[in-house]
């Protein structure tokens, strides 16, 4: 018998789980400082909203109803349709992501290592801009990192989904949730403050263009871990009665909130202490130490916030490596642990060049892109959102309408209301809306 979440907050926990992770606390602020700040914050919710929910909640139906993988899913409920590739597609991007993933994880585990032996925070705001240019540029230490983070990952994996994943999320996001609330204070006390907030919430539309549209799609879906079945397959093991739009609700609240808060730690502190907004993927790096730095006990807060980090980035990377484990399973037979093994060698070699790309490679582009930025950007702004498409055109249009109905409502158990507008967006909203920010962006 395939294995289930045993308790209601352990599906909400897995979920946020998987939500909450790096893409919240260090590409939501990259992302919103390279784009401008508040208009792609907006712009990031109304994606959330309008396209995430309805696609999260497709994802549930189609994992709860098969019972399967995301290959498995397609086969089962849109049988001889061309849509099973978009789940081949969803394991790429998984692949994809989990490679790049893993090297900033790597940084994490870093400034863990440093906030430890107390290195870190008694040189100047320079000192250690130029330190984390050095450390990313180190092949052994930064290459050392990203395959000790698969490794610890692969550990993990080879246990199975409900045990390992349920346990520690439980207990440490909300503990994470707390630190990111008593930072934000502090970086609110500070003399420039209503800089950053400014930049963040106050829309400033003549900064829009097609690049911030599709990066804040891109974004939600990113930081909801959408479109690649990594939710399908994680609905797969839900109970029956798991509520779905509850979860989705609770999932996408709590997951904004969570990049919201982020964004409130780090722009005041940029404008503070005179950082770039437009930094890129480096931001939150070099900003975080400034930030501890100026705490009082700051290296003890260092060490609690990057160890909570590190498995809230864990918990992301178990969800988005089962969606390759469970194909690999369930479809093409493997034991769990060869499944894993093989997730995790195909991801350290991508991986290292990911993490190669700030170093030896860094002058080595595609497209204008270094690997690692291609790997991110080709996953999250085109892959994810062309699965989403996928996703919600397939639980709106091709499955029984009967199966919709019975997954949101829990055969009849709960009120419908809701399922109605569900099926539009599924249907009309989502699809279109991704469409069009399609277009925009090729314009
Ligand atoms: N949502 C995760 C985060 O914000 C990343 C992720 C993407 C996880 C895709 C699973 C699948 O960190």
């Amino acid at each position: 018998m395939r294995s289930q979440f045993v308790t209601k907050t352990g599906v909400i926990a897995a979920t946020v789980g998987s939500a909450v992770g790096l893409g919240n606390i260090w590409r939501f602020p990259y992302e919103a400082g390279v784009h401008g700040g508040g208009a792609f914050l907006i712009l990031y919710i109304v994606c959330v909203f309008l396209i995430g929910v309805p696609v999260l909640l497709a994802e549930f139906v189609m994992g709860r109803a098969s019972r399967a993988n995301g290959v498995g899913a397609y086969r089962r409920l849109a049988p001889r349709t061309p849509m099973r590739a978009c789940a081949y597609m969803g394991i790429l991007a998984s692949l994809m992501i989990l490679s790049f993933y893993s090297v900033v994880a790597g940084w994490i585990i870093e400034y863990l290592w440093q906030s430890i032996v107390d290195l870190f925070y008694h040189v100047t705001q320079a000192e250690y801009e130029r330190q984390f240019d050095s450390f990313i540029a180190n092949p052994w230490r930064s290459l050392g990192w990203t395959v000790g983070f698969l490794l610890i990952n692969f550990l993990v994996l080879r246990r199975g989904v409900e045990k390992g994943i349920e346990r520690i999320s439980n207990l440490l996001m909300p503990l994470l949730f707390l630190l990111l609330i008593i930072f934000c204070v502090n970086s609110l006390m500070q003399p420039k403050a209503m800089e950053g907030v400014k930049f963040l919430f106050k829309p400033d539309f003549s900064q829009l263009s097609p690049s911030v549209v599709i990066g804040a799609m891109g974004q939600a879906f990113f930081s909801l871990s959408l479109g690649l079945t990594c939710m399908m397959t994680y609905a797969s093991y839900f109970s029956d009665g798991t509520r779905l739009t509850r979860s989705a609700s609770i999932t996408a609240i709590l997951d904004s909130l969570v990049a919201i808060l982020a964004g409130l730690v780090i722009f005041p502190a940029v404008f503070s202490y005179g950082f770039e907004a437009a930094e890129g993927p480096k931001l939150v790096f070099e900003v975080l130490p400034a930030v501890f730095a100026k705490m009082p006990g700051g290296a003890y807060w260092a060490v609690a916030f990057f160890a909570l980090l590190f498995f809230a980035s864990l918990t992301s990377t178990i969800s988005m490596s089962e969606i390759s484990i469970a194909y690999f399973v369930e479809e093409r037979k493997m034991k769990r642990t060869a499944a894993s093994g093989l997730n995790t060698g195909i991801c350290m070699v991508f991986g290292v060049l990911c993490a190669m790309s700030f170093g030896v490679l860094s002058d080595f582009t595609i497209c204008g892109f270094t690997i690692f930025n291609l790997f991110d950007y080709v996953s999250s702004n085109i892959l994810l959102p062309l699965g989403g498409i996928a996703i919600s055109l397939t639980a709106g249009w091709i499955i029984d309408r009967n199966i919709l109905w019975d997954q949101l409502t829990n055969d009849g158990h709960i009120r419908s209301t809701w399922v109605r507008p569900i099926r539009f967006c599924m249907r009309f909203v989502a699809p279109i809306a991704i469409t069009i920010v399609f277009i925009y962006g090729l314009l």
